[in-house]
């Protein structure tokens, strides 16, 4: 339950929708499924062989496994991508913070489409109000993992993520309910297929991996957790089933509606925040559903944000002896500092000094850990698992637990030390403009 709410966050429910609005709908959706099963699955299999054969965190998993020090920056790698995911997703976390407090507070009451994309405009170029909302959200993360990985994450999750997954199928219901023409349902599963290009692959790619939660060491780091019975196999798909579903009923929820209010469905990070609300406000005159979304959206992101704070946690542990919850107010200080950054660099006051080449802050980072980081680390966990680590030991956990035939054990190598790495590579490429087939 821990690693499928970590898989399911923001990247499910805020960013899916606006990159499906974005990336041709049902085009994109197409290519992210094949993405998932194609890298999703494999990769998490590889970071939970890493942790369950190591039976320790990325600070000593990889030296444990190799039998060598030449590989022990991948830890490294991971702890500083984790710091820079959370630096932005703790803004994002803010926002969904805020507008919990606005549903409790009654203030979607008579909101139009205008008055709605006013106010989150409002919200996100704010300058000192968002700190508030990303300081508080910090805390909260810092708090539950501070309880520890039982008591903490583990029951915390436990209880969330069937919640979540409820209301969002009580909501796509009511999306699916209110698309009188259908229009909606066709944008998500109508292929289209000339809108698919190396862009739209790129960006799928980039979201598995973010949805995912792999490529930064997260599932490494719970595996580690694992006791001897948790069975990867079932896990990882597990938590590709529910993610994936999670994604599709937030698109479920969202863009029928997105449709029958007549609201551009390309809009970017405002979608969910406009949308819904405006939803909620014609079926719901109580404001009870606003209240309940907006509070499992920041369950969801805050679930999120602990299992990417857990891993420089872990590591700091783990490689220099600190107390754990020195490490965790350590990093939950920097983590705060950055994400405070990222959310100045998006005012519109101060915001243009934190601006590096026409991009405020917050979407280098986005860009560097969705676009670039997730997809180098999923390259190198490959590797290090097809090429490095003993075969025998990821053999001999996936039979185990699975009793898979060797032919599938021998096709699950092919992919990870050839087929993998390649088209990360590739997509990357071609996705950066390489090819000269696109351009960023
Ligand atoms: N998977 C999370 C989401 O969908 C984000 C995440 C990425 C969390 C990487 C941890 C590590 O929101």
């Amino acid at each position: 339950m821990a690693t499928a709410a970590s898989a399911v966050g923001l990247g499910n429910i805020w960013k899916f929708p606006y990159m499906a609005g974005q990336n041709g709908g049902s085009a994109f959706i197409l290519i992210y499924l094949v993405c998932v099963i194609l890298f999703g699955v494999p990769i998490m299999l590889c970071e939970f062989s890493i942790g369950q054969n190591a039976h320790s965190g990325i600070h000593s998993a990889f030296k444990r496994l190799s039998g060598s020090n030449k590989w022990q920056w991948i830890g490294t790698l991971f702890t500083l991508a984790s710091v820079l995911f959370l630096s932005f997703y703790l803004v994002v976390t803010g926002w969904c913070l805020n507008y919990l407090v606005q549903a409790l507070t009654n203030s979607f009451e008579g909101a139009t489409t205008d008055s709605l994309t006013q106010a989150f405009a409002t919200t996100t170029t704010e300058t000192w109000q968002p700190l508030i909302y990303i300081i508080s959200s910090a805390i909260l993360s810092m708090l539950i993992i501070w309880w520890g990985v039982q008591n903490g994450i583990e029951r915390v999750c436990k209880i969330m993520m069937p919640t979540l997954l409820i209301l969002l199928a009580i909501l796509a219901v009511q999306g699916i309910l209110m698309d009188k023409d259908m229009e909606g349902i066709a944008f998500l599963f109508h292929p289209n297929f000339s809108q698919i290009n190396a862009m739209t692959i790129f960006n799928a790619m980039g979201q598995c991996f973010f949805s995912l939660s792999i490529g930064l060491g997260v599932m490494i780091t719970y595996g580690a957790y694992a006791n001897r019975r948790n069975n990867p196999v079932a896990t990882s798909f597990q938590v590709v089933i529910i993610d994936t579903l999670v994604a599709i009923l937030a698109g479920l929820a969202i863009f029928p509606a997105v449709f029958s209010l007549g609201i551009a469905p390309e809009q970017g990070t405002e979608l969910v925040f406009v949308t819904l609300p405006l939803v909620f406000e014609q079926i719901d005159s109580t404001g009870i559903m606003g209240i309940l979304f907006f509070l499992l959206l920041f369950i969801a992101a805050i679930t999120s944000t602990i299992s990417g704070l857990e891993v420089p946690v872990a590591y700091t542990v783990g490689k220099t002896g600190m107390k754990r919850r020195h490490a965790i107010l350590l990093w939950t200080s920097v983590a705060i500092v950055l994400a405070s950054l990222c959310s100045l660099s998006l005012s519109n006051k101060i915001g243009s000094h934190l601006f590096i080449l026409e991009w405020p802050l917050f979407d280098w980072f986005d860009f560097f850990v969705s676009r670039l980081l997730l997809p180098i680390g999923g390259i190198v966990t490959c590797i290090f698992v097809g090429w490095v680590m003993p075969r025998y030991k990821t053999k001999r956990l996936l039979k185990h637990c699975s009793k898979a035939p060797n032919w599938l054990l021998n096709f699950f190598f092919f992919l990870i030390k050839f087929v993998l790495p390649l088209l990360i590579i590739l997509i990357f490429l071609d996705g950066l403009g390489f090819f000269a087939s696109t351009k960023l």
